[in-house]
C-alpha cells in the first residue's frame, strides 16, 4: 500500500463559516421521533425533549421533514398550510421552543419545504375546485381539459410516481365531470404551476416565514420537479431500465433515445426553468444574516448535471443519490466518490453524501439485499432475496465509516446511529404510505423505514411513546437497538457513530483532501486525508493492515494485523 495515485479535494471554500460545507446533519422523522403527547405520532415536544441525545451524539444540524397542517396523506408531504404547525405535532410555539433549544445546544435546524404540490386541502386548491376552468386560482395549479370526445381522458399518459395516473378529474360545480389536475405523486397532492409569477411570491413569502423564526435552511423536496415541459407532451418511458418500471414516472430522471439518438428527460423532471427558481431563493437566503443554506432533493443523474443544483448562485447542496445507490462494491464506489468530487468540485460545491432517509430502504437492510430494490418500491415478506440481518448491518457500519470519513457534508437518517434494519414483516394492514395503496401492494413503500424509533429497551413502545402507542408497530426485538443499550457500550452502532462524528469534527475531515492509495486488492478501497489513512475492504477475503499503523477506529472488531470483509478502519 502507500502509493499516492491521484488527489480530489472537496471544495473550494477556506473558511470554516459556511458550516454547510462539511456538516453533519441527522434527519429527524418527527412522527417516528418522540411522542410526548401519548397518541402514537411523534411531536416537536417530544423532539425537544430528545435533542440533548443529538448533542451527544455529535450532529452539527437536523433536517425536520414536515410537521405543517396535513391531511397526512403522504405522511406530511401534502402540505395544507405552509406557516402552520399540524395539532398532531404541536403548535407554532413548541416549533419556537424546539428551535431555540436546539440553537442552545449549538445545533442547526432545517425544515422542510414542498413547493412541488400542496394537499388538495390547500385553501389555494380549495379556491382553484370553487373558481372553474380560466379562473386565475386555477392556473395557480396544473388544469387541462381532458382528451377524448367529453373529455373523458386524461390530458396525457404521465404516471404518478407512487402509481397509476399522474391526472385526477374534478366534478365541476354544476356537478358534471369537468378539468383534471396533474398529481405526479398521490391524487391529494396536486402540482403547482411554477409559470405562474404569483406562486413564486407564495413561496417566496413560506420562506420568508421561516426564515424569520430563525431556521438555518431548508431541504427541498422534488427540486427537480417544479418545471413542466410547455405543453406537456406524453411520456413514454424506455421499455426496460426505468426505475419504477411498468411505465411509472419514477423520482429518478429515466433517459430515452429519441428517434434521432438524442437523449431526452421526461417532461416534468429536471427541466431547465428550475434553476431560476432557485436563483430568486438564494437572493432571498443570502439577504438574512447568519449563513442559511438550501439543500436539493433533486434524484438527478448524471453527478455532473447535479452538480447544477448547487452552482455558486443556486441551492449550498444536493442529496448525492447517486451514491446512495451504488452498489456495495469498491470499484463501484471508488468511481462515484471521484466522480462526485469532481462534478461538485467542477462549481465550488461540497458533495452532500447519503446512504438513508425516509424513503429508502435502510442502508443496514439494503447494502445486503441480494436483487436490485427500485427506489421507494421497498421491501417485505415476499420479497426476493431478502438481506441477512448481522451482513447488513456490518456492511452498514463499514459504509458509513467510508461516508463520514469523506470530504464534504453528510446526512444520517433517525435510527441509524442505532443500526436499525428496514422493518420487512409489518402487516399489511399497518402500512400507510400511499406507494402501498395505489400499486394495491404490489410494492411496499417506504413504511419499513419510518418505525418509530426504540430510545429505552424496557419502556413502553420502547421509550417512543409514554402510553406504549405507535402508529407503526414496532417489531418483536426493536429495543435491542434501543440507546439505552447502546450507550456507553464499546463496540455498539451507537458509539461508533458517536466516535465517527468527533474524530471527523477533531481532524477536519469534511474540509480535507484525498488522496488515494494503492492497494494490494481491488477489492480494498484505501485513502488518506486528513492524516488519516482509511481503509475499506469491500471484498470476501481478509485483507493485510499497514504494518505498525495505530488504529483510530473501526468499524468492526479487528483481530491481529488483517482487515476482514465489510470492514472500515481509520487509521494513523
Ligand atoms: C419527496 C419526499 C417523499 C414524498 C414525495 C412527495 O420525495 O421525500 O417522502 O412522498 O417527495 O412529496
Amino acid at each position: 500500500m502507500a502509493t499516492e495515485t491521484s488527489t480530489r479535494s472537496t471544495t473550494s471554500a477556506t473558511t470554516g463559516s459556511e458550516w454547510w460545507r462539511t456538516a453533519v446533519i441527522y434527519q429527524i422523522y418527527p412522527r417516528s421521533f418522540a411522542d410526548a403527547s401519548g397518541d402514537g405520532i411523534g411531536d416537536l415536544p417530544g423532539i425537544t425533549g430528545r435533542l440533548s441525545s443529538l448533542a451527544e451524539l455529535g450532529v452539527d444540524a437536523i433536517w425536520l421533514s414536515p410537521f405543517y397542517t396535513s391531511p397526512q396523506n403522504d405522511a406530511g408531504y401534502d402540505v395544507a398550510d405552509y406557516c402552520d404547525v399540524d395539532p398532531l405535532f404541536g403548535t407554532l410555539d413548541d416549533f419556537d421552543r424546539m428551535l431555540e433549544t436546539a440553537h442552545s445546544h449549538g445545533i442547526r435546524v432545517i425544515v422542510d419545504l414542498v413547493p412541488n404540490h400542496s394537499s388538495d386541502q390547500h385553501r389555494w386548491f380549495q379556491a382553484a375546485l370553487a373558481a372553474g376552468p380560466g379562473s386565475e386560482e386555477r392556473d395557480r395549479y396544473t388544469f387541462r381539459d381532458g382528451r377524448g370526445e367529453n373529455g373523458e381522458l386524461p390530458p396525457n399518459n404521465w404516471q404518478s410516481v407512487f402509481g397509476g395516473s399522474a391526472w385526477s378529474r374534478v366534478t365541476e360545480a354544476d356537478g358534471e365531470p369537468g378539468q383534471w389536475y396533474l398529481h405526479l405523486f398521490d391524487s391529494s397532492q396536486p402540482d403547482f404551476n411554477w409559470d405562474n409569477r404569483w406562486v413564486h411570491e407564495q413561496f417566496l413569502d413560506v420562506l420568508r416565514f421561516w426564515l424569520d423564526r430563525g431556521v438555518d435552511g431548508f431541504r427541498v423536496d422534488v427540486a427537480h420537479g417544479l418545471i413542466k415541459v410547455e405543453g406537456l407532451p406524453d411520456w413514454a418511458p424506455p421499455v426496460e431500465g426505468g426505475s419504477m418500471g411498468g411505465g411509472s414516472a419514477s423520482l429518478e430522471p429515466e433517459i430515452s433515445a429519441e428517434p434521432e439518438g438524442a437523449a431526452t428527460l421526461p417532461p416534468y423532471w429536471a427541466q431547465e426553468g428550475v434553476h431560476e427558481i432557485y436563483r430568486e431563493w438564494r437572493e432571498l437566503l443570502d439577504s438574512y444574516d447568519g449563513d442559511r443554506a438550501l439543500c436539493a432533493e433533486a434524484w438527478v443523474d448524471p453527478l455532473p448535471k447535479l452538480a447544477k443544483w448547487v452552482r455558486p448562485d443556486e441551492m449550498h447542496q444536493a442529496f448525492n443519490f447517486v451514491y446512495l445507490e451504488t452498489p456495495w462494491k469498491a470499484s463501484a464506489l471508488r468511481t462515484v466518490i471521484d466522480d462526485s468530487l469532481d462534478a461538485f468540485g467542477e462549481v465550488g460545491a461540497p458533495s452532500t453524501w447519503v446512504l438513508s432517509n425516509h424513503d429508502v430502504v435502510r442502508h443496514a437492510s439494503r447494502l445486503a439485499l441480494t436483487a436490485d430494490n427500485l427506489q421507494g418500491h421497498g421491501i417485505g415478506p415476499k420479497t426476493k432475496g431478502l438481506p441477512d440481518p448481522v451482513v447488513g448491518l456490518r456492511r452498514a457500519r463499514a459504509a458509513t465509516a467510508l461516508m463520514l470519513a469523506l470530504p464534504g457534508s453528510a446526512y444520517l437518517y433517525q435510527g441509524e446511529e442505532l443500526g436499525l434494519p428496514e422493518v420487512i414483516d409489518l402487516p399489511d394492514e399497518a402500512r400507510q404510505d400511499p406507494t402501498f395503496l395505489r400499486t394495491n401492494g404490489e410494492r411496499y413503500g417506504r413504511d419499513g423505514c419510518r418505525v418509530p424509533i426504540p430510545w429505552e429497551a424496557e419502556a413502553p413502545a420502547c421509550g417512543f411513546s409514554e402510553t406504549g402507542e405507535s402508529w407503526l408497530p414496532q417489531p418483536a426485538g426493536w429495543g435491542a437497538f434501543a440507546r439505552s443499550e447502546q450507550r456507553g457500550v464499546d463496540g455498539s452502532t451507537l458509539e461508533l457513530y458517536r466516535q465517527m462524528l468527533a474524530l471527523r469534527a477533531e481532524h477536519g475531515l469534511g474540509l480535507s483532501t484525498l488522496k488515494w492509495l494503492q492497494t494490494e486488492s481491488d477489492d480494498v478501497l484505501a485513502f488518506t486525508t486528513a492524516g488519516i489513512t482509511v481503509m475499506a475492504n469491500i471484498g470476501t477475503t481478509d485483507a493485510a493492515l499497514p504494518s505498525g499503523a495505530s488504529i483510530i477506529l473501526a468499524s468492526a472488531p479487528l483481530d491481529g494485523d488483517v482487515l476482514p470483509p465489510d470492514t472500515t478502519v481509520w487509521l494513523r
